[in-house]
């Protein structure tokens, strides 16, 4: 890589969640008590310099919650959150500011994201001019050099957000997170409104930024088919709970909650499984006793209904499912998982620039 860009090469932890969660209070009227909405209902995780956490879920399930709770933007109603060696609950001013720095955030839509009517170079400068003592000359260099890194020409600079197409409109965007050499990028739905030949020049561009710099991702989708080819290790969320979680490898290879099979069998060339999940997805103001996937799922039995299942090793992975031992043997999906290399259709057409 050239040089100047990030100084050391992060190692270890970089960030720790444990029991995380987010309530939110939702009017029902004047005389009614708030309702409360568990957006985030306990989820635990650690994520390591270089290593990509992928947190998968339908609509509406807390990855935005928890990735806003990453991202310091939202406080979490109760749990800890460790990030960079910095508790975020008893966190002061200065390493709030400096933590906002080793936490960067790449958004889903590389339209809205980009001011119009700033040139790139100013758009990718600004965290430079507030947060770092360079000279003009020295920013400018440094962008320069960041446009080369996401594989756009430097003179783009000059040039304003309207004139990239999303796949470049999301380089820049990731450049921008880059410019102040954070540990931690949150990426929530990065590819998703992208076409899927752009999808994967940008994964692989992440890919190769992380291998580069040592960086760690919270990577957010809703699509298995992405998250097989960034992922180390994946976090299944339903309702708000983490209903799967561990390293790739193993879930693909054998999911052992059901809906982590549904998801699964959803998404084109994944499964052979044929899974309907039944009915709804219920209210998260109104949420099932028991299981929270009882009321869609196939094997639920009675104590289903009256047991929450917490998480359990289980196979080299965590599982909330008191029926998961059946599917040891049952199997669940059989396609084995991506190692984390280039996407195929990336390698066969031209970088976007
Ligand atoms: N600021 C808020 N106030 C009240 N409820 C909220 C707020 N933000 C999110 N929620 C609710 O919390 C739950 C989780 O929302 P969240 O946006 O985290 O889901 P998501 O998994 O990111 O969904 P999507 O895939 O649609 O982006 C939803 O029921 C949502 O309506
Ligand atoms: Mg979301």
């Amino acid at each position: 890589m050239s040089a100047g860009i990030i100084n050391a090469r992060p190692t270890g932890i970089v960030a720790q969640a444990t029991d995380l969660r987010r309530v939110y209070k939702i009017r029902r009227g004047l005389f009614k008590e708030p309702a409360e909405l568990h957006a985030v209902g306990g989820v635990s995780f650690t994520l390591e310099a270089g290593k990509t956490l992928a947190v998968v879920g339908e609509s509406g399930c807390g990855k935005s919650t928890l990735a806003r709770m990453v991202s310091l933007i939202e406080e979490p109603t109760a749990g800890q959150l460790v990030v960079d060696g910095i508790d975020v609950a008893g966190m002061g001013a200065a390493q709030r500011h400096n933590l906002r720095r080793a936490v960067q955030l790449v958004f889903q839509n590389p339209y809205g994201s980009l001011n119009p009517r700033k040139k790139i170079g100013d758009i990718l400068e600004a965290p430079l001019a507030i947060n770092m003592p360079f000279g003009k000359d020295e920013r400018k260099r440094r962008v320069q050099e960041m446009l080369r890194q996401v594989g756009l020409r430097p003179e783009y600079a000059q040039r304003y957000p309207h004139m990239f197409s999303g796949g470049q409109r999301q380089r820049i965007a990731i450049a921008r997170a880059l410019m102040l050499s954070p540990k931690l990028v949150v990426a929530d739905e990065p590819v998703s409104a992208l076409d899927v030949s752009v999808q994967a020049q940008v994964l692989n561009l992440l890919a190769d930024l992380q291998a580069e710099l040592g960086l760690a991702y919270l990577f957010i989708s809703h699509d298995l088919g992405v998250v097989r080819h960034i992922a180390h290790d994946v976090l299944v969320m339903y309702l708000g709970h983490a209903v799967e979680q561990g390293p790739k490898q193993r879930i693909f290879a054998r999911p052992l909650h059901p809906y982590t099979q549904a998801l699964l069998a959803s998404t084109p060339g994944l499964s052979n499984q044929r899974i309907v999940l039944k009915g709804e997805l219920p209210s998260p103001l109104d949420p099932p006793a028991g299981c929270v996937f009882n009321t869609r799922c196939a094997h639920a039995t009675d104590r289903c209904r009256a047991e929450r299942p917490v998480l359990r090793l289980l196979d080299e992975r965590l599982v909330a499912c008191h029926h998961a031992e059946k599917f040891l043997v049952d199997g669940g999906a059989s396609v084995p998982a991506a190692e984390n290399a280039p996407l195929a259709s990336a390698k066969l057409s031209q970088p976007a620039i």
